[in-house]
């Protein structure tokens, strides 16, 4: 099972398959997503430290590709697919942002064995 580590935070363990996202908020960090997962918002980016996240979606690179001076290790969180070990920098979190209430619609799952987003 993959191990996500998350720095200055600590580390879970993700089913593989499973989006980045769920994996961070289920290890009980706020994480932001405020489109729900849906390579909009941008708000759970985190920077890719160490590990092969694997190929970028297409609504991922065109919606990273509109932010100017992007670091090239940075990823969209909802739109990464578990399938390694990973070590990631959380970049948003909702403690940090006393004017949000909530992180976001929760991202909806997507099939362990589809390696695009469903439809
Ligand atoms: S871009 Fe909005 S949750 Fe990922």
């Amino acid at each position: 099972m993959p191990i996500i580590r998350m720095e200055g935070i600590g580390e879970a363990t993700c089913d593989e398959g499973r989006r980045l996202v769920l994996c961070i908020e289920d290890a009980g960090i706020d994480i932001l997503h405020r489109c729900g997962g849906n390579a909009r918002c941008t708000t759970c980016r985190v920077e890719l430290v160490a590990g092969d996240a694997g190929e970028m979606t297409e609504p991922e690179r065109e919606r990273l590709g509109r932010i100017a001076d992007l670091a090239p290790n940075v990823r969209l969180s909802c739109q990464v697919q578990v399938r390694q070990d990973l070590t990631v920098r959380v970049l948003r979190r909702l403690r940090d942002n006393p004017d949000m209430t909530d992180p976001g619609p929760r991202p909806i799952e997507w099939p362990a064995d589809r390696p695009l987003p469903p439809e």
